[in-house]
């Protein structure tokens, strides 16, 4: 293990940072900070650490990494996720991940965890399987996110309270799928830590019995809150996938309940179609969403709009399927082939662009354009003529492009 990271807090590190916090020049508290970094990462109030100091096996393809987070790492609700970044053969990615350690953990010992499935291609997920091991350290974001429980639900009394369609107390009932449970176990953890827990309802959808996550910790929860109904659904088997008809079944009285639904785009596009069918409040209904998903049909719109812009002007090096990227601080030319960001195509590249949230929120991506158009991927609508200044972890080239400075 790291040797810094055993120490004490009241020990030389985190006293010297506590001196340097106070000194009033920004330029040293800098330099300091670089310094405390260089000798431990997890000492850096500028860039967020975690040291990895446990791996759990949890079913075949899914781990739960649990992390040490930096001394100045902020905390986190129940719900939230964390960035991770990773440089991946010189290439910096990231991803989110949900925490999936109960918030009584980091209060008791500094600890959270993030649980990971490996899918086929995912760089970040298999990354972490194949080379990630016990006391490397990832850099991390702080917690982010809105998904998480409402603040009544907290509140003990109202697991004993019976529900009502027009009171505030809503029942819970969550709704998740595959590694959509990340973020759902640990509002569950809380629900339990509050003696709240006794309403709720888990249905839980996985292709078969051994893709369940935190079947035990499921198991040892329900033993301690009698109420808690936990409903795992196994679309392999006859019953076949969840379907609307079926979650009703499982919970006749969702209408009453307080939804909170996690798993793939569609999924939770059912459970979002049942409370809508069943004149639901939206805000009765809350889901995660890593950032904002790619507009629909958005390959057969790239591509019809590229064959229009190429018909037009038949002077174009692009065609119908590619256009060509010239990045003219870094002396490169890409190929942009089907519905990849300039954010992707760059890092494809093995260039290392700044980038932030990935999701079009925070512009650290915000580039110049002098020239072609790009789609905005969030909209599906092309970006106008006239905008220079766009964001490259949203924008598609959609005709040749020529990015002035990044
Ligand atoms: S990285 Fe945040 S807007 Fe692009």
């Amino acid at each position: 293990m790291n040797q810094l990271s055993q120490l004490n807090l009241s020990g030389t590190p985190a006293s010297l940072y506590r001196w340097a916090s106070r000194i009033p020049s920004t330029t040293l508290k800098t330099h300091l900070d670089f310094l405390m970094t260089e000798f431990d990462p997890l000492f850096s109030a500028r860039r967020m650490a975690a040291e990895v100091v446990e791996i759990i096996d949890e079913t075949q393809d899914v781990k739960t990494y649990v992390l040490r987070p930096s001394v100045h790492w902020k905390g986190f609700v129940p719900g939230q996720y964390i960035a991770v970044e990773v440089d991946i053969k010189g290439v910096r990615v990231q991803r989110n991940y949900s925490i999936s350690s109960a918030g009584s953990l980091f209060e008791r010992e500094g600890l959270i965890s993030i649980t990971v499935k490996c899918v086929e291609g995912g760089t970040v997920s298999n990354y972490l399987a194949d080379v990630l091991r016990l006391n490397k350290v990832l850099h991390i974001s702080e917690a982010r996110g809105t998904f998480v429980l409402a603040p009544d639900e907290l509140d003990q009394k109202n697991s004993q309270k019976p529900e009502t369609k027009a009171g505030a107390t809503r029942a819970p009932l969550f709704v998740a799928a595959g590694s959509g449970i990340t973020p759902i176990m640990a509002m569950i953890e809380a629900l339990d830590a509050s003696n709240a827990l006794g309403n709720a309802t888990l249905v839980y959808a996985v292709n078969a019995e051994q893709e369940l996550i935190f079947a035990e910790r499921l198991q040892v929860l329900q033993e301690r809150n009698p109420g808690f109904e936990l409903l795992p659904h196994y679309s392999k088997s006859k019953s076949g996938q969840l379907n609307n008809k079926r979650l009703l079944n499982y919970c006749p009285d969702v209408a009453e309940r307080a939804i909170y639904t996690c798993g793939p785009a569609e999924f939770m596009g059912m459970v979002k179609g049942l409370a809508t069918a069943l004149g639901m409040p939206e805000s009765a209904v809350r889901s995660e969403s890593f950032g904002l998903p790619k507009a629909k049909n958005i390959a057969d719109r790239l591509f019809k709009t590229r064959e229009t812009l190429v018909s037009g002007d038949s002077g174009k090096a692009s065609n119908a399927n590619s256009a060509r990227v010239t990045l003219v601080k870094a002396e490169t030319t890409l190929v942009a082939k089907g519905d990849k960001t300039l954010l992707e195509l760059a890092e494809q590249a093995g260039l290392k662009p700044k980038f932030g949230c990935r999701m079009g929120v925070c512009h650290e991506c915000k580039c110049k354009m002098s020239s072609g158009r790009v789609i905005n991927s969030l909209t599906g609508e092309l970006v106008p003529a006239e905008q220079t200044h766009i964001q490259a972890c949203i924008s598609i080239p959609i005709d040749d492009v020529s990015i002035e400075s990044w």
